[in-house]
């Protein structure tokens, strides 16, 4: 036999990876202009014929359902996921007894498929290619798939033609959507409904048209599950003045318009962990974002209680292991080492910019070389445009929703490099000069002090970002995005599986697994080719939360 291909594993998303930085600040400037311009789904809409409902209510026994949102980052978390899923059973312990969960008859995919920034290729490596292994050899599941905001920065292009074309199909196994919404009919008078909020704007006309034409399907007794594309029941409360993130708007839409009855459970990604809120009569909302991603903490914010009556029931991984990871940005250097390009670039810039006036007698003395550093900056105007870029720049960075405190912080983490990049330089300059004895001004002292100042401001710009990253999510609970997409954790990955029993009952498992593998070894099943983990320290998938939805009223 010979030897199966070889595939790419790739690893985590370096999001400080300065080509990563550019390309996606590209892409999400791109897809803000034309994605509010020229609507994907509308077109869609025009392109192929109307969409129904789709049909699983006659199954018979139990019926099993897997969500996972969040996939296509790195290799090891996303296979990790998608092998556990594709286990035709999965034995959970529950208390004191074993419960065994099916892999489920639907795979929903419920947001952000592929990091960084989708493209067909990334799709094809990031996602498809590990679901394809994973479920060798296996019955695979009907899959369906919403996209979220990671999926819309090429305007929907490479989604649609992953999950929207039935002719083409997902990693083997069979698509049916031709937009980027669906309704399911489950079992037990249950619905699935998944909605495309496009980049946190409204829903489309005909997207309600189609919602409308599914609520004519249901009876009375019908019972919702809403998949959503973030969980803005939490973002709402972070960012009470950010108005996209309302969630009361949509949800009361389509509820009182569309849907004439309240919502029973509320699932969604975006968030990259999971956490289950709950009010008194039962309704859930569940943040699952664990399907490959980095983690996102739990602790910043802490979320114990939302507006509305809604109390946190389960979390994972707990605050207290969120809060323990943060001191990892003491290692960003080590864990983001091509960010140390940015800052190398960023701190020879502002030290040559400052030293283009310096004479040789300023050098010797640290206070007369700041003042000449100073006076540069404010006579010479290319040196102070670059200082208000730069200062301008970090405060476009500062994560805050309050204008004052976002000013105030970035013109201190500003000022933190800029001080630095003016050591630097002055360490590079005193070093060629005093040290090494070359004459200044010289063109071998220019490029030695050249090449000091690039490695140094390397160095101590990533420690500083580390640092400032570090302060932010510890003393004022914010950032927590950058500070934790620069662990790049492929740890604490989880999803959702759902069971719809004869009696029309909903159970859902939130399946974890804390330590995902770091070494595969590849084998062959059913004649395909499949993954095995090859890693003593990996943990098994476990129960991580189990809830039974209770009848709405
Ligand atoms: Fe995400």
């Amino acid at each position: 036999m010979s030897a199966a291909p070889k595939v790419r594993q790739r690893a985590m998303v370096g999001w400080y990876d300065p080509r990563v930085l550019m390309q996606s600040g590209y892409q999400v400037a791109i897809a803000n202009v034309f994605g509010r311009h020229s609507d994907t789904r509308l077109i869609e809409a025009l392109a192929t014929q109307p969409q129904r409902e789709f049909d699983y209510s006659s199954s018979s026994g139990d019926f099993w359902l897997d969500y996972v949102a969040d996939t296509g980052d790195g290799w090891n978390s996303t296979y990790a996921v998608a092998a556990a899923l594709a286990q035709p059973t999965l034995e959970l312990p529950t208390g004191g007894a074993r419960e065994t969960t099916h892999s489920g008859q639907v795979l929903v995919f419920g947001g952000d498929e592929v990091y960084p920034y989708p493209s067909r290729n990334e799709y094809e490596v990031r996602t498809e290619t590990p679901y394809r292994h994973a479920f060798a050899g296996r019955q695979r599941p009907d899959v369906f798939a919403i996209p979220g905001n990671h999926d819309w920065y090429d305007s929907l292009v490479a989604f649609s033609r992953t999950f929207c074309r039935p002719e083409r199909g997902f990693a083997g196994g069979k698509t049916f959507q031709t937009r980027s919404y669906f309704a399911l009919k489950l079992p037990g008078n249950w619905w699935l409904l998944a909605i495309d909020l496009q980049l946190g704007a409204d829903l489309d006309e005909p997207q309600v048209k189609y919602f409308q034409s599914v609520a004519e399907q249901m009876d009375a007794a019908a019972q919702l599950i809403l998949c959503v594309p973030e969980p803005r029941w939490i973002l709402e409360d972070a960012y009470p003045r950010h108005s996209t993130y309302e969630e009361q708007s949509t949800t009361r839409f389509l509820e009182e318009k569309i849907f004439n009855r309240k919502v029973r459970v509320f699932l969604t990604g975006d968030l990259h962990f999971y956490k289950r809120h709950e009010n008194t009569e039962g309704v859930q909302k569940i943040t699952s974002g664990g399907g490959g991603a980095f983690l996102h903490p739990t602790h910043a914010p802490s979320t114990p209680k939302l507006r509305n009556g809604f109390e946190q029931r389960a979390v994972y991984p707990d605050e207290k292991t969120s809060r323990r990871l943060s001191w990892r940005n003491f290692l960003f250097p080590f864990i983001n080492p091509k960010s140390g390009w940015l800052y190398a670039f960023l701190y020879a810039m502002s030290a040559w910019l400052a030293s283009a006036s310096l004479e040789a007698a300023d050098v010797i003395d640290l206070r007369t070389a700041f003042g000449a550093a100073i006076n540069a900056a404010i006579r010479d105007p290319l040196n102070g445009m670059w200082l208000i870029t730069v200062v301008g720049g970090f405060i476009f960075f500062t994560d805050t929703h309050v204008r004052t405190w976002r000013i105030v912080g970035g013109m201190f983490h500003a000022g933190m490099h800029l001080a630095a990049a003016f050591m630097v330089g002055w360490v590079a300059l005193l070093l060629t000069v005093q040290g090494l004895e070359l004459h200044y001004g010289s063109s071998l002292q220019l490029l030695v002090s050249g090449l000091v100042t690039v490695i140094l401001g390397a160095v101590a710009g990533s420690y500083i970002l580390g640092l400032y990253l570090f302060v932010s999510i510890r003393l004022f609970g914010r950032h927590s995005n950058e500070a934790f997409s620069a662990l790049r954790i492929q740890d604490y990955k989880q999803w959702l599986r759902l069971r719809i029993d004869p009696m029309g009952r909903l159970t859902i498992y939130a399946i974890g697994i804390d330590r995902v593998p770091r070494r595969w070894r590849q084998e062959t099943r059913g004649g395909e080719s499949t993954f095995a983990a090859d890693d003593a320290r990996a943990t098994a998938a476990r129960l991580i939360d189990r809830v039974e939805v209770s009848a709405g009223r």
